[in-house]
């Protein structure tokens, strides 16, 4: 029980390319057990820097019970101005904690466990809600780590894409976006320049900025039966949310932090425009008319991290691929010898 074990992200990012399509399901999985009450998942508290209010570190405790049995924390830190410097936005550690002893026995990077289990997520949502995996138009706006992760995994799902069209407010991002996507998953993609053009037509629409509040504010902006998944959670007008569908993974999760689904609650004074959550849409107690789009906004659940790093770690520990730390407990006796 005093074993203590260090995964990189350089192992995490190598499990992750070859388990996607497992992840998925046990992002799936995870999402059930939250839902039938097998976890807590207190609220996230974000760490704000007044003279850097684009920057925070998040933490995210969570206990998730079921097969996982886990507890633990993921302290995730967002610094959008990173990317300036061609540096990831993101970073993070996870500490897996026994549930028997609440000792801690492992620490995983995380940006790569929360990149995928954030994709994974956007993917299962995508086919639940489009109810197929082959789209004609998957539009993705906001061509960071995010975006690439979930192309990853649709393409991991085997998803039959007709085009990928690539949206950003920097065109050279977009731009090397759409080669990676062509020349490493083989799929047409190419970048556009504006919205509207963008979403016409698109079955799936990806929102994955770093916007701090709605740009995409025009009436009618998605069409009836389209799927938005909304990752970066304030892209969207409060009006375009009450006019539409709306999944989310946990009501009381994404109903904070000025996220679309906030800004819709504060001006209605109700929740009266959430659907169910997505464990309800699996479980086929939802049931969505094709006159209004339908929009994912997943708040990203502590729980979710729990299930993929416990996944990576004993894949890890299978491979002989943690670095055990020795002694990492200074006093494993209450009397010591
Ligand atoms: N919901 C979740 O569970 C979850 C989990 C992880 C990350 N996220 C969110 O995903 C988002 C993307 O993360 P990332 O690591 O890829 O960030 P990133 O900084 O690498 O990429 C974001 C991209 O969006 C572009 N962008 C910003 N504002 C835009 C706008 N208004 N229109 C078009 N493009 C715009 C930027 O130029 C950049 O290329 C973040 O907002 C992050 O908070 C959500």
């Amino acid at each position: 029980m005093f074993n203590f074990d260090v995964v990189s992200g350089t192992v995490a990012r190598k499990i992750i390319q070859e388990s996607r399509s497992e992840l998925v399901t046990v992002v799936k999985e995870a999402y059930l057990t939250h839902y039938a009450g097998s976890s807590v998942n207190p609220n996230s508290y974000f760490l704000r820097f007044p003279e850097n209010p684009s920057a925070r570190i998040i933490a995210l405790p969570a206990y998730l019970g079921g097969e996982y049995d886990v507890a633990g924390i993921k302290w995730i830190s967002s610094f959008p101005e990173n990317i300036k410097n061609n540096v990831p936005r993101a970073s993070a550690v996870l500490l897996l904690n026994d549930y028997a002893t609440g000792y801690p026995f492992a620490c995983l990077e995380a940006s790569q466990i929360s990149a995928a289990r954030t994709a994974a997520s956007a993917v299962l949502g995508a086919a639940q809600l489009l109810g197929r995996t082959n789209a004609e138009r998957i539009t993705v706006v906001g061509s960071g780590i995010i975006a690439r992760n979930i192309i990853e995994f649709f393409a991991a799902e085997d998803w039959k894409v007709g085009e990928f069209a690539i949206v950003d407010h920097k065109a050279e991002y977009a731009e090397l976006l759409a080669a990676h996507v062509r020349d490493e998953l083989g799929y047409s993609a190419s970048r556009f320049d504006d919205l509207p053009t963008a979403f016409d037509g698109a079955d799936v629409i990806v929102l994955a900025t770093t916007a701090p509040e709605p740009y995409i504010v025009e009436p009618g902006a998605f069409a009836p039966g389209q799927v938005v998944l909304n990752i970066s959670l304030r892209d969207i007008s409060p009006d375009l949310v009450l006019s539409s569908h709306n999944v989310v993974d946990d009501v009381d999760h994404c109903l904070t932090a000025n996220t679309s689904p906030h800004l819709a609650e504060q001006q209605t004074g109700n929740r009266d425009f959430i659907s169910g959550v997505l464990a309800q849409v699996i479980r086929g107690e939802v049931s969505l008319d094709a006159e209004r789009p339908r929009i994912f906004s997943p708040f990203g659940l502590g729980v979710l991290d729990l299930a993929v790093g416990s996944y990576i770690h004993r894949r890890a520990v299978e491979s002989g691929q943690t670095q055990a730390i020795d002694g990492f407990f200074g006093e494993t006796e209450r009397w010591g010898k």
